[in-house]
């Protein structure tokens, strides 16, 4: 059986470097797709909403135990880094969990991290859809004595799209606040407002 986990790590690990230089993102076109989604009081968000915007996307649910309040704590940072550049941007937190995490439910949890993080939620199949065009790695763990209260390993990665929608650049877990709104301003510098 392959461990998906390792592959994900490891296409990470051939594939993030590279991103940063001049030269044509190998990745491009590989990540991102249409998306079709609800946000709090039944507001429907579709990828073209936020064409002329960059968007810097994060996939994770809000009963996750520690990945995803340290990298949205980092991203909220951040954005704050980046001054007024940050207007440029619209930061989303997509759920992979859409059965617990209700549009309402994401739109609480976001507001603790930052206040122009919009937290997006859907049916099954519109999160099956998206998770599946950003190629996410997502897996269910379900313990046998409490079968609700299960765990979901995700991918933590933000994902940086253009102004045109489409994939600019991956920015793994782990880095600090400085290096993602550098790694942003990088790509916002190359674009004209
Ligand atoms: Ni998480």
């Amino acid at each position: 059986m392959i461990d998906r986990r390792a592959v994900v790590t490891g296409l990470l690990a051939c594939c993030v470097g590279p991103v940063r230089a001049q030269q044509a993102d190998p990745l491009a076109g590989r990540f991102g797709g249409p998306f079709d989604l609800v946000a709090s009081h039944g507001r429907r968000f579709t990828d073209r909403d936020f064409r002329g915007r960059f968007m810097l996307i994060y996939f994770g649910y809000t009963r996750c135990p520690d990945v995803c309040p340290v990298d949205l704590l980092t991203m909220s940072q951040a954005l704050n880094l980046l001054g007024p550049d940050a207007e440029r941007i619209q930061p989303l937190f997509i759920t992979v969990d859409p059965a617990r995490d209700t549009p309402e439910l994401l739109a609480d949890y976001v507001s603790s991290f930052h206040p122009r993080l919009l937290g997006l939620g859907g049916d099954d199949k519109a999160i099956a859809d998206v998770v599946r065009a950003y190629k996410v790695h997502r897996v269910k763990y379900i313990p046998a004595s409490d079968p609700t209260n299960y765990g979901v390993d995700h991918s933590s990665l933000a994902y940086l799209m253009g102004p045109d929608g489409q994939f600019r650049t991956i920015i793994p877990h782990g880095g600090t606040p400085e290096r993602m709104a550098e790694i942003v301003r990088t790509y916002l510098a190359r674009e004209a407002k």
